[in-house]
């Protein structure tokens, strides 16, 4: 049984992240099509592992602009709260798949359906 926490957490990742991340986080939401690049896959456990759950936060609080990434990512801070944020980090954890997917020759987690550009991180 789902945490109370981890409930709340679902909750708002279906109000506010579903339409990019999609429900399984895959990055495939409705609203993904247009978005370049495409949200990553949130579900990768090689991904998970290399995030810390401060590192989620501060994305999700800043959004993509304020950490590097794209800023097609909004940021969420006026919106959620900490704790809030807390919960739905809780709720990206729980779509971790199981299973890794074939590890791609050579180097963990490259998507082949989403090219990445690399993007510099400026100054927070
Ligand atoms: C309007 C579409 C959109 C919505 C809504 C959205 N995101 Fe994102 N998100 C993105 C995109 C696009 C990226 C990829 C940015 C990049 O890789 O440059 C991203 C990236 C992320 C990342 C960082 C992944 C990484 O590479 O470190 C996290 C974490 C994340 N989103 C969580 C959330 C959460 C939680 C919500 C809901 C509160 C949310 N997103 C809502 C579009 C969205």
């Amino acid at each position: 049984m789902d945490s109370y926490e981890l409930r709340l957490g679902k909750d708002i990742y279906r109000h506010y992240c579903q339409t990019c991340h999609g429900e399984t986080g895959a990055g495939d939401g409705f609203n993904a099509f247009n978005l370049d690049p495409r949200p990553r896959d949130l579900s990768d456990p090689v991904f998970q592992k290399k995030k810390s759950d401060a590192e989620f936060a501060d994305t999700i609080r800043r959004g993509g602009t304020g950490v590097g990434l794209s800023p097609l990512m909004p940021p969420w801070g006026h919106t959620l709260s900490p704790r809030q944020i807390d919960e739905v980090i809780l709720s990206i954890r729980a779509l971790r798949k199981q299973n890794p997917s074939e590890p791609a020759p050579g180097g963990p987690a490259a998507n082949p359906t989403t090219p990445r550009r690399t993007l510099s991180r400026g100054p927070a």
